[in-house]
């Protein structure tokens, strides 16, 4: 089966002479979840721009599904989460928001009500629904943007920091919606705690906006020097474990972290 996204030699300059991505090749296939991962300022989010044809690249191009590289022709299979949520909350209400992507697609509006009511019950925007979208606080504006990027379905979802300013309760609830669905994940992400339970593959995003490091999330976030090399480092469960056990076995979350203390009593 032809790859969801398949980029080659993407190049991004913007007009002040940044170059933000650099000759970046990646192929993701379907049903596959990658965090892209890098410090502050390395490309994640022009990279996430640019594989969901949101800029114009400067060289090389993206192909979607194998069929295209126009990315309207496929806008309603891609789901892209921008940094920002106050880039989607444009209407009078959060319900209208949420509606905007199934009205867009032409869903009955019976169908896209039920869908909204199910998302927000899931993310806990029920008393939500009727406020105005920039009354609302920072993490319950960025549950309310993950909320509309979900209600259409896409195959691909592009999310560039669905956590930032998310609690605990509801990090939990978008890792699960964004996880338990068949489609395709791209997490951008500068942070790397959550990264083993949300992807199964690491894309490093190097300071210049090249990939540094293409491969199994054990293999990149156990690997301290690569990590420390481009500004990140490992997840907390691996720095504490880390010269206790060998590295095919360092937990890599805090449930793994707890079975291996448990079998080790
Ligand atoms: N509109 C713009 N014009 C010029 N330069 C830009 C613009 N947007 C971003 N940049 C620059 O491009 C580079 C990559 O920025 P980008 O936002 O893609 O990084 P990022 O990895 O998403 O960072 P963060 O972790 O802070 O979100 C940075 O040097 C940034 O200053
Ligand atoms: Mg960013």
């Amino acid at each position: 089966m032809a790859p969801v996204i398949e980029a080659r030699g993407l190049t991004h300059e913007y007009p002040d002479g940044t170059t933000a991505i650099r000759d970046v090749d990646l192929t993701v296939d379907r049903g596959e979840r990658v965090a892209v991962v890098g410090a502050n300022g390395s490309g994640k989010s022009t990279l996430q721009l640019a594989l969901g044809g949101l800029v114009e690249p400067t060289a090389g191009a993206v192909t979607y599904f194998g069929e295209t590289s126009d990315a309207e022709a496929v806008r309603d299979r891609l789901g892209v989460l921008l940094q920002d949520p106050d880039d989607y909350l444009f209407n009078t209400t959060v319900r209208e928001d949420i509606e905007y992507g199934p009205a867009q697609l032409g869903q009955p509006r019976e169908t896209a009500r039920r869908r909204v009511d199910a998302l927000a019950a899931e993310l806990g925007l029920e008393d939500l629904l009727d406020r105005p979208p920039f009354r609302l606080s920072g993490g319950e504006k960025q549950r309310a943007a993950v909320a509309s990027v979900l209600a259409f379905d896409p195959e691909v979802l592009l999310l560039d920091e669905p956590f930032g300013a998310v609690d605990a309760r509801y990090r939990e609830r978008i890792r699960e919606s964004v996880t338990d669905r068949d489609g395709t994940l791209l997490w951008f992400t500068p942070s790397l705690d959550a990264v083993p339970e949300v992807a199964e593959r690491v894309v490093l995003v190097s300071r210049n906006g090249s990939i540094a490091a293409d491969g199994p999330v054990r293999e990149i976030l156990t690997d301290r020097t690569l990590l420390r090399d481009h500004g990140l480092r490992p997840p907390a469960t691996v720095r504490l474990f880390e010269g206790l056990v060998e590295r095919e076995k360092l937990p890599l979350t805090v449930e793994a972290a707890r079975r291996y203390l448990r079998r080790d009593e």
